[in-house]
């Protein structure tokens, strides 16, 4: 459904991915692991075409369509989410005007704020709070929440549990492993083996702006070695 397949991506002249090959199935949820620096919100935001880093080589497919011509809102008519790094949210507006903003409240189809909120109960009991005034975790679901809004039949999501602390962590995994579960595809970004592990159905280790290394999560449960010897673990 999507195909990378041999993606040079640059920041100006520094050259970061050099010709990534990946794909992900319908309903797949494949983890794409990496150390630090290594590319991985660069072939994210390469997907999403955002304006930086410009894609100078190789192809992008979704559903047999090139995205390279189209802008970021384009990508996400055609039912592709991002969870951005980060988690950048508008200081001055509320939970439930973040979720609103994108789909009007009246909206009866797909994903609507109720659903959301059913999925993450923290967001309903905070609904009226501020962007600046939620926990890292609560800023966490409610980017989660904000890409559901569109529908989607891909998430991006890039280190979603990046800096929570543990049982945010386990919370949040489990929700990735329930949406997986309903048939979205998730390409989903993780430093943590484990985390990746308890979620995807596949891994791809990216190191230096290449993919070093691909494997069924089943195979690398029987054997960790190969895997852990990509990500540089010993
Ligand atoms: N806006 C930018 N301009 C120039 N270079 C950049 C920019 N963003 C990232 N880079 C460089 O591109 C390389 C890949 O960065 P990227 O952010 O994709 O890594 P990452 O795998 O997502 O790392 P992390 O796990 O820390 O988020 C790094 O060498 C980084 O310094
Ligand atoms: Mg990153």
């Amino acid at each position: 459904m999507l195909e990378v397949k041999d993606l040079h991506s640059f920041y100006g002249e520094a050259h970061v991915l050099h010709g990534v090959t990946l794909t992900v199935r319908p309903s797949e949820v494949v983890a794409l692991l990496g150390r630090n620096g290594m590319g991985k919100t660069t072939l994210i935001r390469s997907i999403m075409r955002l304006a930086q880093p410009q894609v100078r080589g190789g192809s992008l497919h979704w559903k047999g369509e090139e995205l390279h011509d189209l802008t970021p809102h384009e990508v996400a008519k055609r039912r592709i989410a991002l969870v951005p790094q980060g988690r950048r949210l508008f200081p001055s507006l509320s939970v439930t005007e973040h979720l609103t903003i994108l789909k009007p409240a009246s909206a009866k189809d797909g994903w609507t704020v109720e659903r959301v909120f059913e999925m993450f109960p923290r967001l309903a009991e905070r609904r009226h709070h501020r962007g600046n005034q939620l926990s890292g975790g609560e800023r966490q679901m409610l980017a989660v929440g904000r890409a559901l809004m569109i529908d989607p039949e891909l998430i991006l999501m890039d280190e979603p549990t990046e800096g929570l602390a543990p049982v945010m962590v386990q919370h949040l995994e489990s929700i990735i492993s329930d949406l997986g579960r309903t048939g979205l595809a998730i390409l989903l970004v993780e430093q943590n083996l484990y985390s990746a592990l308890s979620v995807a159905d596949r891994l791809y280790v990216l190191e230096t702006g290449k993919v070093v290394h691909e494997a069924s999560a089943d195979a690398v449960r029987k054997d960790q070695g190969p895997l852990m010897r990509f990500l540089g673990v010993h």
